[in-house]
């Protein structure tokens, strides 16, 4: 039977992709789980930390990624606000359009995209749609890491694997879950290693019994198909309020934030900066002089504004 087409391009292409940048993927084919969510807080942290990041948005009918960083360009100049931006490459410049193309034409544009960013970035960031797709495939083979977000439920973790219902003991894995086994079987073949990190998003404060299930469900499903946890991010305001300025907590510095945000509890930062440890991003004792970047760019923003 003939492979289809993301698996023939990236046997055909594997050699010849450059090395140097490290390419994280933030997938789950389950929506609203904080994929785009989790893709511009990585990237706008990394900058600070003095990464040449590049993103590409493969989800081409949402396109949120894109959209923030439409924003981030916009605010920050009408702002007076210095701050850096990542290098994006736009697959077309109608995504939506594209969507409805072959997928031979959506993969061939992807991986040139892959391929320039690779050779401009150090990081490469690719935001996937909560579907399987041609174009998601695709950047899953490309990924050395593949970050996971997931919602704190059985609804999510029914994307990643089943459980039986009377006893909860784990079935076997589901769909998304072997959409990363295939791409991390590929990318063996070809000598290369695929690490995996799965973290619980928008946890609520009280929700003790159903935590613990899920913990247990997901501590047996990382030991049979081999992902890491991640650190879980909390359900906070900061998270989502600051979408039509382009920003993530990781801009905003004492006294620099747009009218009527709030400003980023202690426990967000320290929360972003243990996802950046756990996705082997930065090193704990190294993180200093990311915090020391962040402080001086505050102190400048903070004469600007
Ligand atoms: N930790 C969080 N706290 C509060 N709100 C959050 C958090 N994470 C995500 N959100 C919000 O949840 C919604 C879904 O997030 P997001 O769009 O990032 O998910 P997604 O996985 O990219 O969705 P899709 O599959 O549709 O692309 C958005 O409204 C976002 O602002
Ligand atoms: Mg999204």
């Amino acid at each position: 039977m003939d492979k289809p087409i993301w698996w023939r391009n990236s046997a055909r292409n594997d050699h010849q992709r450059a090395p140097g940048a490290r390419v994280i993927v933030v997938g789950n084919e389950k929506g609203g789980a904080g994929k785009s969510t989790l893709a511009a807080l990585i990237a706008t942290s990394m900058l600070y930390r003095g990464s040449r990041v590049a993103v590409i948005d493969a989800d081409l009918r949402q396109q949120s990624l894109s959209r923030f960083l439409a924003n981030r360009r916009s605010w920050l100049p009408a702002a007076g606000v210095e701050a850096p931006v990542p290098l994006e490459y736009k697959l077309h410049d109608d995504p939506t359009l594209l969507a409805m193309a072959d997928e031979e034409e959506v993969v061939s544009r992807f991986e040139s995209a892959v391929g320039m960013a690779m050779a401009d970035a150090d990081l490469l960031i690719i935001d996937t749609p909560g579907s399987d797709t041609a174009v998601s495939r695709c950047a899953h083979l490309q990924a050395d890491l593949v970050v996971t977000p997931m919602n704190d439920s059985f609804v999510d973790f029914d994307v990643l694997g089943q459980v039986d219902p009377m006893t909860l003991q784990l079935v076997r894995p589901s769909l998304y879950t072997q959409v990363v086994q295939d791409a991390r079987g590929m990318r063996e073949h070809h000598g290369r290693r695929l690490d995996w990190v799965v973290l619980r998003n928008r946890m609520a404060a009280n929700d003790g019994r159903n935590r613990e299930r899920l913990t247990h469900g997901l501590e047996a499903l990382a030991d049979e198909v081999g992902f890491r946890m991640g650190p879980p991010l909390r359900e906070r305001v900061a998270y989502r309020e600051m979408f039509p300025f382009g920003l993530t907590i990781a801009d905003l510095a004492p006294g620099v934030r747009p009218a009527n945000v709030s400003s980023p509890r202690h426990a967000a930062r320290d929360e972003l900066r243990n996802l950046l440890i756990s996705l082997r991003l930065i090193r704990e004792a190294s993180d200093a002089a990311g915090d020391r970047i962040q402080d001086e760019r505050g102190a400048v923003l903070h004469q600007m504004g």
